[in-house]
């Protein structure tokens, strides 16, 4: 077994106690960080960026050189999945993400495949190689991929929305067409993340960022049924030691008892869950990811490090908890606030465990 220097991350997803809350921070490579915007400048692009497996190695670090962050995520995105199928990925400058070919006839539907992340996405299990290199055992680096549901959103879509009205109205009225695409992403994403676990991912995460738009019937049916698949089929160890995996729905809190019992280690929460009752409803099951609410990394450090209290409280001292946003860091996030909650999580919880003893 490879030895790690810091294994708070791995220890606190098992509920093993931590000398203090584990914390990283999803988009922890972004905009908010010049270095960051630099690196994509020298690459040309983001996807350029992402294609690029030195670059986006060196985009993984950036926010450990700054920060004392617990682990590391490798810089890539989930929609090189629905590009590796052949949809056609764009990122204009100022929008959102596009696919070219979003899927909306049967035929091209039946004709879609799962690709091989050895051949099609091999950048990214690149990245990966060179990023825990480069990391040396530091600090455990987190793989990911889209859930099933998520992907799908952009592929029948073919951006982001607010409402999703392409892909509700298949879901509505061609249920077996979205099913047979479900299917399609579940391999794709199964198959995506084992690679990333031997190409060295020490910890996974499945991002179900739209799976909360859905009713609830429609959430278990077409998106929670798909990442349990997907967490079944996953390898549970490497390198002699188990490679946990993070189930984050965001708008999931109605559903937090059956996210616990979806075969995922920890469950990751957005802002609008309360973390105490949370801990209560999901009990000794799984570990729980969050959940400050992003907006307030716009505030004077100060008041950061008053709601990063709050939210250690609310937990207490049990281990399992594994600090985060609700979200992703936004652009507009100052580098003082992200200072000050990395700081103020690492001190106030280790004063609170040290005290607890
Ligand atoms: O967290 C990290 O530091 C790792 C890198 C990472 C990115 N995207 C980099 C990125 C991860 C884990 C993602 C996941 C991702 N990508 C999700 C799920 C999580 C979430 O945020 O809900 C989704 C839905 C996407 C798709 C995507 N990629 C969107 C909607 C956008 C545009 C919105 C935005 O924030 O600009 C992206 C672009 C993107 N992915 C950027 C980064 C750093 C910004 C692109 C840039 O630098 O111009």
């Amino acid at each position: 077994m490879k030895t790690l220097a810091n294994d708070a991350l791995l220890r606190a997803l098992a509920r093993q106690p931590t000398a203090y809350t584990p914390i990283w921070l999803m988009r922890q490579a972004g905009r908010y960080l010049p270095e960051y915007n630099a690196l994509r400048e020298r690459a040309g692009s983001f996807l350029a960026l992402v294609r690029t497996p030195a670059l986006a190695a060196e985009a993984t670090l950036q926010p450990l050189e700054r920060f004392p962050l617990d682990a590391a995520i490798v810089f890539s995105d989930i929609l090189t999945v629905p590009d590796a199928m052949g949809l056609g990925l764009r990122f204009a400058a100022g929008e959102g993400p596009r696919l070219e070919r979003p899927l909306r006839d049967e035929a091209t539907i039946r004709r879609l495949g799962a690709p091989d992340p050895a051949r099609d996405l091999r950048y990214m299990l690149e990245a990966i190689g060179e990023a825990r290199r480069a990391l040396a055992g530091r600090v455990p680096l987190i793989g990911f991929a889209g859930s099933p549901y998520t992907l799908a959103c952009y592929m029948v879509e073919g951006s982001g929305s607010e409402d999703w009205p392409a892909l509700k109205a298949m879901l509505y009225g061609r249920p077996e067409l979205l099913h047979r695409i479900l299917e399609v992403n579940a391999r794709a994403v199964a198959d995506l993340l084992n690679a990333q676990i031997e190409a060295g991912a020490q910890a996974v995460m499945l991002f179900d960022t739209w799976g909360g738009t859905l009713s609830a019937a429609r959430y278990e049916e077409f998106s929670l049924a798909y990442s349990r698949r997907v967490l079944g089929a996953l390898k549970k160890e490497s390198d002699g030691r188990r490679v946990p995996s993070i189930l984050f729905t965001r708008g999931g809190g109605n559903w937090l008892e059956a996210i616990a019992a979806s075969g995922c280690d920890a469950a990751g929460l957005d802002w609008t869950v309360d973390l105490d009752a949370a801990r209560r409803r999901v009990g000794h099951k799984v570990a729980l990811q969050g959940n400050l609410d992003p907006a307030v990394l716009l505030a004077p450090p100060q008041r950061v490090r008053e709601e990063a209290r709050h939210l250690l409280d609310a937990f207490g001292s049990a281990p399992g908890h594994v600090f985060n946003l609700g979200h992703g860091v936004s652009p507009r996030a100052s580098i003082e606030a992200v200072a000050a909650l990395v700081d103020e999580v690492r001190a106030y919880s280790g004063k609170v465990r040290a005290r607890a003893a």
